[in-house]
């Protein structure tokens, strides 16, 4: 489904991506980390077409995305999901306004809206949130929201850049769990982070990145520690205190 080839990304002489060579099948799960700096926004806002990588490819199911122009791009962008640690809701729109408009502005039906929205917050566990302002929610109930919003167009990626970064303990195992329940519907899940813990619980594709390189791809191993599962939390629990 992605392709990365070779691809350079400078700032100046500072090489951001530095021959980076990544393929992801649609239905992965692929969580990347490597430290601050490490170049992991860049990567996946070079995935988005956000910004001109210097040199090598990227294609997503086939097409060259760094090819694509502004109405080619735009309609790139709206098949892939968005969530980043700062979730920016319209704060004078309600919970079910900030997900719907993603969806008003290309103009579709009324009841379709209607029914994909109420669809997504579902998903996500904040159907009986949907007449609240942002202002009115906690953090966590605020970045559910804007999953729902990056799912309301059913799209089959989903990229997550540090969603978890302003959460607590519990908020961050929630948002985990919903990350990995829309990649068991299907779509395919690039997770963005700094923080190694969520590595081990994840136990899915890890791909490290440091400087700019690719440093380690590790598939994910055999043994599925699931989400659901007691004992990771309790383990978690028992250190905190
Ligand atoms: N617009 C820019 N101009 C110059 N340098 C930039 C720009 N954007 C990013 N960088 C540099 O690129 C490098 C990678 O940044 P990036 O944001 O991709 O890191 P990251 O791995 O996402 O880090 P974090 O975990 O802190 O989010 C950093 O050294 C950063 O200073
Ligand atoms: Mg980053």
């Amino acid at each position: 489904m992605i392709q990365f080839e070779n691809v350079i990304k400078k700032y100046g002489e500072h090489k951001v991506l530095d021959h980076v060579d990544l393929e992801v099948e649609g239905g992965e799960f692929v969580t990347l980390i490597g430290p601050s700096g490490a170049g992991k926004s860049t990567l996946l806002h070079a995935l988005i077409g956000d910004l001109d990588i210097d040199s090598g490819s990227i294609l997503v199911d086939g097409y060259e995305i760094t090819q694509f122009k502004d109405s080619a791009l735009q309609e790139y962008r709206r098949k892939v999901g968005m969530v980043f640690q700062d979730y920016k809701l319209l704060e004078n729109k309600t919970v079910y306004e900030n997900v719907a408009f993603a969806l008003e502005v290309c103009g579709e039906p009324e009841e379709d809206i209607r029914e994909r929205v109420y669809a997504v917050l579902d998903l996500v566990g904040m159907l009986d949130h949907e007449g609240k302002f942002p202002r009115q929610l906690a953090g966590g109930e605020g970045q559910r929201v804007a999953i729902a919003r990056a799912m309301v167009h059913n799209p089959r990626l989903l990229i997550a850049d540090e969603p978890t970064g302003n959460l607590d303990f519990w908020n961050t195992q929630e948002i985990l769990k919903l990350l990995l329940k829309i990649n068991d519907q299907g779509a395919t899940v690039l997770l963005a982070t700094h923080n190694r813990d969520l590595v081990d619980e994840l136990n899915r594709r890890v791909v490290v990145l440091n400087e700019g390189r690719i440093v380690i791809d590790k598939p994910q191993s055999g043994y599925d520690v699931s989400m659901e599962s007691a004992p990771v939390g309790e383990i978690e629990i028992f250190e905190i205190h």
